[in-house]
């Protein structure tokens, strides 16, 4: 059976095309509403995405590939997003990973038992001038070191 959006994700759509005047632009929001619905997008996902907006499902799945923010696979309640572009290298990103790695107890893309954390190594976050950088949920963090993740996330609960 053919995927479709819940009452509350169709409402939320009909938001998001009022608010924009190019439907092209609602594809990474729309996307975002499905991910919260199906808890990550996949094929199937990016043909209802598709169809409800009457674009073409390539056009979908090309938007949804680039942006590391939308979601792949389903995530943690708090999915942490490390940098590994150079700028943050250099500063320091490959120790925040293995720290991540250590604390979590998890590889990237899985998922902490309890449910609350998931982490990635992604690309640039286009805050190279304060590396070392990660995104959690849709907060951004700057000037990392191991020290200041663990007052981070000690924090969410
Ligand atoms: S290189 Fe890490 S934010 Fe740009």
């Amino acid at each position: 059976m053919a995927l479709e959006f819940s009452q509350e994700s169709e409402a939320r759509v009909k938001e998001v095309l009022d608010e924009y005047y190019n439907v092209e632009s609602t594809v990474i929001p729309v996307l975002f509403i499905a991910a919260d619905q199906f808890g990550a997008i996949d094929g199937e996902v990016c043909v209802l995405v598709a169809k409800r907006l009457g674009l073409d499902r390539m056009h979908v799945e090309t938007v949804a590939s680039f942006y590391t923010m939308v979601p792949k696979k389903p995530q943690g309640r708090y999915h942490i997003q490390v940098c590994r572009t150079l700028s943050c290298a250099m500063a320091g990103a490959p120790r925040l990973a293995d720290h991540l790695h250590r604390k979590l107890g998890v590889e990237p893309g899985e998922i902490t038992a309890d449910g609350k954390f998931s982490y990635e190594e992604v690309e640039c976050l286009a805050m190279c001038g304060t590396a070392p950088a990660m995104i959690v949920n849709k907060t951004n963090y700057e000037n990392l070191t191991p020290e200041k993740i663990d007052q981070i996330l000690d924090r969410l609960e």
